[in-house]
């Protein structure tokens, strides 16, 4: 797909997905967000910088840790997932943190070496070029700093993966089409050891997308996600054979009214030596 293409479908269907996307995504998310936290380590007083922020599932706790000497800049693709942000963190009373729209990929608007920590949870599949945004997340680190990333793992690893083949069959091109390739063998960490960082560790772990009923798993699928911009854009018939293709899909991982489908992540945590230039 064209970049440029890929990068509008992107803004647009997040902005559609943003206020369903914590009721379909939170807590299958939590091993992964959890695991980046850690590797992180936020430090009281630290700059914090989170890519593709999202609706701030890792910006708040992010905050919570910096406390208010530190700050946390969260920027994101999607106005909508920005504006659900600065809401929030004048709903907290957070100060410290601030958000923005900006692409991963040219952060044009952050000068070099500016944080002690960057962020990126479950964002960098959806950038046409992932190597860029971790040229990114270097260039704005400090020496010193760290960066840590989270990604869906490999696809066989991930039983709702059909998605992406079913709604790309019913588009003029594929949606997310390198989707699955930083969570496949060691590619994210091979990327960030081209892009500079050093130190590298890895973490591959696994997820469980719980779903009450066929309504919750097809609306966290094609609504609060990233195939929400074409979803909206089919007829009623196409909606139809799109839905019921993707319970099939998943019918393997049915258990009484709901689901229960398996997932994987990749974390990857690197630092920006002390001499880098
Ligand atoms: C799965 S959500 C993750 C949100 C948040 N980090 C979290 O952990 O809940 C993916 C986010 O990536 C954003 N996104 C997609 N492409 C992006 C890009 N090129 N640059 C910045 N953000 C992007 C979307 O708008 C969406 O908010």
């Amino acid at each position: 797909m064209n970049p440029r293409l890929q990068t509008r479908v992107q803004r647009y269907g997040w902005d559609k997905a943003a206020p369903y996307y914590e009721a379909g995504w939170k807590d299958s998310l939590a091993p992964a967000q959890d695991q980046l936290l850690e590797f992180g380590a936020a430090a009281t007083g630290e700059d914090i910088l989170d890519l593709a922020c999202g609706t701030g599932l890792v910006t708040f706790p992010l905050a919570d840790a910096v406390g208010p000497s530190g700050r946390v800049t969260a920027t994101d693709l999607s106005d909508n997932m920005v504006d659900s942000i600065i809401a929030e963190a004048a709903r907290r009373g957070m100060a410290h943190v601030n958000a923005f729209r900006a692409d991963a990929e040219n952060l044009h608007e952050v000068e070099d070496q500016s944080f002690d920590l960057v962020t990126c949870a479950l964002g960098l599949m959806y950038c046409p070029d992932p190597a860029k945004a971790i040229g990114e997340a270097f260039r704005v680190l400090r020496p010193g700093g760290r960066a840590v990333f989270a990604v869906w793992g490999a696809r066989n690893a991930c039983g709702w993966a059909d998605i992406f083949p079913i709604v790309d069959a019913r588009v003029e091109s594929d949606v997310c089409p390198l989707f699955f390739r930083l969570g496949t063998g060691e590619t994210l960490a091979a990327e960030m050891a081209t892009s500079g960082f050093t130190q590298i560790q890895s973490e591959r772990l696994n997820t469980i997308l719980p779903y009450s009923d066929d309504r919750a798993a097809i609306d966290a699928a094609f609504v609060g996600g990233p195939v929400a911009m074409a979803y909206a854009r089919f007829d009623d018939g196409t909606k139809q054979t799109a839905e019921a293709e993707y319970l099939a899909s998943i019918a393997p991982f049915k258990f009484d009214l709901g689901y229960r489908i398996p997932g994987e992540f990749v974390v990857c945590r690197g630092v920006r030596g002390e001499q880098s230039a």
